[in-house]
């Protein structure tokens, strides 16, 4: 499974990328906005970084313009995924981005139906919204699953990037369905390498290492 990470702080991406975690990154306006940085020059540094797809989302509502605001982000970097809304406008512009050989990123997907339209413009991710499906008391999981069904049905290319990961649940549960990528936040990445047994035990082992005076170097 491939790890992105959803934010636009340079320094936590580039803590998590010496690690080896990163394989990609997604930004939104909103996550730009928390950076307080200038879109352009933060999508530029968070590109040179990292060797995965940068998702930068446009901001224009209206096919015509996001084709234009796209084309203006995928000149970026080689990397750039342009991240468009599942809207019709949205599909219409994925299309011709796509066929223009870039990568599209087709975002806040709530529905199956949503996705296998996504597929069929030709996008290179759809991004399903977990946590905010959960917000409103329905299942995320579901609809990653419902999704994995219907592209395996007919074979779509379309990478499953489950998005808007809130928990460490959400994450196992992404990797058990074959979510094809997960984004989340740096410290839901960080938090999946906690567990209380991991730490009661490294604890036992370090004060039997003290009793035995055990030394390495
Ligand atoms: C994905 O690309 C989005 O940036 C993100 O996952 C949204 O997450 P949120 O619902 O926690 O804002």
């Amino acid at each position: 499974m491939k790890f992105f990470v959803d934010t636009a702080e340079v320094d936590a991406i580039a803590e998590l990328n010496e690690l080896g975690m990163v394989d990609g990154v997604t930004t939104n306006p909103s996550l730009i906005m928390k950076s307080g940085r200038d879109i352009l020059e933060v999508t530029k540094e968070i590109a040179d970084m990292v060797d995965g797809p940068v998702s930068a989302e446009v901001v224009a509502t209206e096919a015509d313009a996001m084709i234009a605001e796209g084309r203006k982000l995928a000149k970026i970097a080689d990397n750039i995924a342009v991240k468009v809304p599942l809207t019709w406008d949205g599909l219409k512009a994925c299309n011709v981005l796509t066929n223009e050989g870039n990568m599209v990123n087709v975002t806040l997907c709530f529905s199956a139906n949503q996705a296998l339209l996504a597929a069929k413009a030709g996008a290179t991710f759809i991004s399903p919204f977990i946590g905010r499906l959960d917000d409103i008391n329905l299942d995320g999981m579901d609809l990653i699953a419902d999704i994995r069904t219907i592209y395996d049905n007919f074979g779509y290319e379309t990478q499953i990037l489950a998005a808007s990961i809130r928990t460490v649940n959400h994450a196992t549960q992404s990797a058990l369905i074959g979510a094809d990528v997960m984004t989340a936040p740096p410290d839901v990445i960080k938090k999946m390498a906690l567990h209380p047994l991991t730490d009661k035990g490294l604890d036992a082992f370090l004060k039997d290492a003290a009793s035995a005076n055990i030394k390495i170097v």
